[in-house]
């Protein structure tokens, strides 16, 4: 029995939800690139969940449905006043909330599909609450209550600022969040499977996917992305920060792919994103550094940018806090996970593989005296 170090490779489950094959990414059998261009996230949304894509009356039953169950008991938004705030991560912040928000759902253990369908609707509409609930609580401000008349990617941007939003910031975080709705078997969706394949319930599996999603390693890189961009500053500081960064065998954030060796077909969305948003703001400095950073770390390494590269420079563009841009993708993956997760339950088995023990032989118990 010999272990495959982080399991490259292996395929662990059969899935419908979303493919990559041959560096292309699906969602059920739907091009990434198609749905960027033309779907909005609550199409992708449905789609996930149920297959197919939405005709107009379920399109807009989901999008009500979405906005009605949008608000979050006061006792969660309470409860995130008395974080130690000035010290949480958001994402942190997040995750504990998800956990706490079980503990108002009378639902939350009852295993029956249509109770865990009518949880995944809640949890996708709470969250976006969730996230601008805490963004503004520690900035000292009151949280902005969800609006009905709003889509999920407008109502997001209101509550963070309590502001109408642009059409152009609409449209950038749909097309984001369409982006990042779902991604085959990465680790927070795995995560997420293993979790409830044991039967537990769906909050369970979300919490967990939260805090793996956290890594910089997984969603955690955009934030990291913007972190490296702001130290660098200036677009004459980039090549001598890289190439001191690689000499020093550092990871750059935001290259490189598990599975993607020909790059990651989401990238150029968000570059070109990234490309007209840092144009408008007055600030092409940013796309013009990241586009400089991709031509050393691909020259000299033959990595290619992933999804968390380009999405840095657009959301700071927005003026998003960095600290945020993992919130918004857990916002977006939640789609996916809570896909996974009902899947899981239509055919599950407990998931539990083996480890190749390394471990000393042969030990014999010496009392604590002895030793
Ligand atoms: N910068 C520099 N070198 C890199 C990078 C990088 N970003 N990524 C991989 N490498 C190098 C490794 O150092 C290693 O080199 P070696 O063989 O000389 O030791 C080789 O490429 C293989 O890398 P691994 O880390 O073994 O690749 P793995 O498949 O385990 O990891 C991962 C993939 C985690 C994405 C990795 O590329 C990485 O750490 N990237 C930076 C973090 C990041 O952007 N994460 C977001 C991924 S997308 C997402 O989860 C949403």
């Amino acid at each position: 029995m010999s272990a495959t170090k982080g399991l490259e490779g292996v395929v662990a489950t059969t899935s419908s939800v979303s493919s990559i094959i041959d560096s292309v990414l699906t969602y059920q059998g739907y091009d990434i690139d198609e749905l960027a261009d033309n779907a909005s996230f609550e199409e992708v949304v449905y789609l996930l969940w149920n297959g197919r894509l939405p005709k107009a009356d379920e399109l807009s039953e989901l999008t009500k449905e979405l906005a009605e169950n949008a608000h979050i008991p006061q006792e969660i938004t309470d409860y995130m006043k008395s974080y130690p705030n000035d010290k949480v991560h958001p994402m942190a912040a997040l995750r504990t909330a998800v956990s706490s928000l079980a503990l108002y759902d009378e639902e939350a253990d009852v295993m029956d599909e249509e109770a865990n369908r009518q949880k995944a609707i809640r949890l996708q509409a709470k969250i976006p609450t969730i996230v601008t609930a805490f963004s503004r609580i520690r900035e000292g401000k009151e949280p902005v209550a969800p609006r009905n008349d709003l889509g999920f990617a407008a109502n997001f941007l209101y509550m963070l600022t309590g502001e109408e939003p642009s059409d152009v910031a609409v449209s950038a975080i749909d097309k984001a969040l369409v982006l990042h709705a779902d991604h085959e078997l990465n680790a927070s969706t795995f995560t997420a499977r293993v979790c409830v394949a044991t039967l537990s319930d769906v909050y369970s599996g979300l919490t967990a996917a939260i805090g793996a999603l956290k890594g910089p390693l997984h969603g955690g890189a955009n934030e990291a992305v913007m972190k490296m961009l702001m130290e660098i500053g200036e677009l004459e500081n980039v090549e001598p920060y890289i190439r001191k960064a690689l000499d020093n065998k550092e990871k750059i954030m935001g290259f490189g792919h598990r599975v993607y060796k020909d790059g990651d077909p989401r990238a150029k969305h968000l570059r070109e994103m990234s490309k007209q948003l840092t144009a408008l703001t007055g600030e092409p400095k940013w796309y013009e550094m990241s586009i400089k950073i991709e031509e050393i770390v691909t020259g000299e390494k033959g990595l290619l940018p992933n999804v968390d590269f380009y999405s840095a420079s657009m959301y700071h563009s927005l003026g998003i806090k960095h600290d945020l841009f993992t919130p918004i993708f857990a916002i977006s993956r939640t789609s996916g996970w809570l896909a996974h997760i009902l899947e899981q339950y239509s055919n599950n088995r407990l998931i539990r593989p083996r480890a190749e023990y390394v471990g000393p032989d042969k030990q014999s118990y010496v009392s604590v005296e002895q030793r």
